[in-house]
């Protein structure tokens, strides 16, 4: 591993992170697929009994594909952005039709399906086929944008270029799935918007953001 960032975030996971979802260490990609999607708009609280409801209801995509629609919306009932289920309905069909019910494992052809942007693709090819893609949600955005006290707007043009790139070169190759989620996990757990556990954090020695008071003032956003 090459950079100390990503070694203490891989010791504070192995150590430290006992966040437990049910996703976790998941390998089924249509399983990943599923909490990704629900977890896109939804808080993980208010996520977990529709996660478990519909690997319950529809333990894999081909049962998806073959439900009654009105039966997968009305268990989305409360969820609301009512276009994650509709795509959820059109993917689960592309998979069972043109993919005979195997769910793409490649990151190009993972992208490509509906309602499937860069970050769920990366979620999905990294957990469930090992694949080096590095996620950036606002998680990842704020704990790199402290790490390396970054002011350069993350939703602009050039931050979004900049802070992929830099994830991307963080990223454990050999264990992309698990970085991922730890990378996530430190966001929610360690790093949080509001009251992050700055004392105990194990990165604080190299904290740019730490060091120079900056950790309230990080992420900057333009809109
Ligand atoms: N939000 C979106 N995906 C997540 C994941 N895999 N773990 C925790 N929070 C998430």
């Amino acid at each position: 591993m090459n950079f100390d960032f990503t070694r203490k975030l891989m010791e504070w996971n192995s150590a430290e992170n006992n966040r437990s979802m049910p996703w976790k260490g998941e390998k089924d990609p249509y399983k990943i697929w599923l909490s990704e999607i629900i977890l896109q708009q939804t808080r993980v609280e208010q996520g977990l009994a529709y996660y478990n409801k519909f690997v319950e209801t529809f333990p894999t995509v081909k049962k998806l594909a073959k439900a009654p629609e009105e039966k997968v919306f009305k268990l989305w009932e409360g969820l609301g952005y009512y276009s994650r289920c509709k795509n959820l309905i059109a993917t689960a069909k592309i998979i069972d039709g043109d993919y005979k019910g195997r769910f793409p494992s490649t990151y190009e052809h993972i992208l490509a399906l509906k309602g499937i942007g860069p970050y769920t693709a990366a979620a999905i090819a990294s957990f469930a086929f090992n694949l080096p893609h590095a996620v950036v949600d606002g998680n990842v955005l704020r704990v790199l944008s402290r790490y390396f006290g970054m002011s350069t707007p993350v939703d602009s043009t050039h931050g979004k270029k900049l802070y992929n790139q830099l994830a991307d070169s963080l990223l454990d190759k050999e264990s992309p799935g698990i970085y991922n989620q730890a990378i996530m996990d430190f966001g929610a757990v360690v790093c949080k918007p509001q009251n992050p556990l700055c004392s105990i954090c194990p990165q604080k020695s190299d904290c740019r953001a730490f060091q120079h008071a900056w950790v309230n003032d990080l992420p900057v956003k333009e809109k």
